[in-house]
């Protein structure tokens, strides 16, 4: 069972277009892992999409829906984890606005993805605000829900990094309170004697030796606390550091180990590339799509053996196949046992287990959108319950409390 003590994660996925295997690998199947241990936030960043695609939105609902509709086909569970949409949850796009405010342009600058995603969108113009915002929108997508934890692939390490600063600098800029000290201590006597020593000892070996260990077993002790007011537990939380209120915590990349997804031509699977397999696909094109792709090209004729290690059909296989398939197909291709049609046979007949019973479910969704949008906002109503908590104390530290 969820409980307190587990941490929280937040996720979201640009609203770019149809979803592909390599989301489907990448991203989605690790999801499903997640929402059966922690408490889940997943969203649709509209947002985030219109920082490139301004100029042509194209029918973002239409996107959104057909997104969502591919992750509850895909196992994503509205009973465990908040699913929503991010510009239904308008706190995203005010807390990114007061994070703007003490984001230092030097920061967004460095970020590795800023430029890189510019050179690679020149047909784009990308001299926007918005653009070089990306990362602040994130981090209050992040902040928001007080993350402990953000499932993120390698590119997205930079951003995640960027947010942490943007926490330290804000709880160093508004954490600071007048006798913050006296107060924490006061809040300590509220725990009880076992719990207070138990902080205690948590606080020495983190502040002594590092001891990061002892920081989650502080964080945990806290949380179990019922009697705790909010200004309290964020005292307490600050306390174990130093001197300063923790009122945005600091989010823990939890680093996916993602088998890359590649292409039909061997590239990395990509929507630009387009050598895409979609999720939901139907039986003919999947069919179609692997019979016609490229293989070893030294192996000319049925006879003439071939090399799996230079064949995009064998990148497939490697995550699609079991072992005795692989080995199957080492073998046969190295000695010209089996042809390339029989070698794509098996691997159709494996994308087309999978992904069989996620199109029929894709489909039911899709043509119940009534469905996806009362499962939408369900979730944007959960989240919202919390982002309005946030919103409100980070407001009352900046000065907008009237
Ligand atoms: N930038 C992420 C990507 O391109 C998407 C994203 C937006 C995100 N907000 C987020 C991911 C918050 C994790 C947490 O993949
Ligand atoms: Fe590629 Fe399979 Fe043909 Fe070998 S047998 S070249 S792995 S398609």
């Amino acid at each position: 069972m969820k409980n307190e003590l587990i941490e929280r994660i937040v996720s979201g996925m640009r609203v770019t277009g149809r979803l592909h295997l390599g989301h489907f690998h990448g991203v989605i199947k690790n999801w499903l892992e997640l929402q059966n241990a922690y408490e889940c936030f997943f969203f649709a960043a509209d947002l985030h999409g219109l920082t490139t695609n301004y100029e042509n939105p194209g029918n973002v609902k239409q996107q959104a829906f057909s997104m969502v509709a591919d992750w509850l086909a895909a196992g994503v569970n509205p009973n465990q984890a908040k699913i929503f949409i991010q510009s239904w949850v308008p706190e995203h796009t005010e807390l990114h606005l007061l994070l703007s405010m003490i984001t230092p342009l030097s920061w967004l600058e460095r970020v590795p993805t800023y430029k890189d995603q510019k050179e690679k969108l020149a047909e784009k113009d990308l001299d926007t605000y918005g653009f070089l915002g990306y990362p602040v929108l994130m981090s209050a997508d992040i902040l928001l829900y007080k993350a402990g934890l953000v499932p993120v692939g390698e590119d997205q390490i930079p951003h995640l990094e960027l947010t942490r600063e943007i926490a330290r600098r804000f709880n160093h800029l508004y954490g600071q309170e007048k006798g913050f000290a006296e107060k924490a201590l006061a809040a300590l006597n509220k725990l009880g004697k076992k719990s207070a020593a138990l902080y205690q000892d948590f606080r020495r070996r983190f502040q002594e030796q590092g001891d990061k260990e002892a920081l989650t077993l502080a964080e945990a002790l806290l949380n179990q606390q019922k009697n705790l007011t909010l200004a309290d537990h964020e005292r307490l939380r600050g306390y174990v550091f130093g001197t300063n209120k923790i009122i945005l915590p600091e989010p823990a990349p939890l680093l996916t180990k993602v088998p890359k997804v590649s292409g039909l031509d061997g590239q990395k699977m990509s929507k630009s590339y387009e050598n895409s397999i979609f999720l939901g696909e139907s039986a003919a094109v999947i069919e179609e799509k692997v019979k016609t792709m490229p293989t070893d090209p030294a192996r000319v004729r049925r006879n003439d053996p071939g090399n799996p290690d230079v064949c995009p059909v064998w990148s497939l296989h490697k995550i699609y196949s079991d072992k005795d398939t692989k080995a199957w197909v080492q073998e046969g291709c190295r000695s010209a046992g089996i042809g390339c049609l029989d070698c794509k046979g098996a691997l159709i007949k494996a994308i087309e287990k999978e992904q069989a019973p996620i199109r029929e479910r894709a489909q039911e969704y899709q043509q119940n959108p009534q469905l996806i949008s009362d499962i939408l906002h369900d979730g944007a109503d959960a989240a919202r319950e919390i982002a309005r908590d946030t919103l409100a104390e980070v407001k009352e530290v900046m000065g907008l409390e009237y």
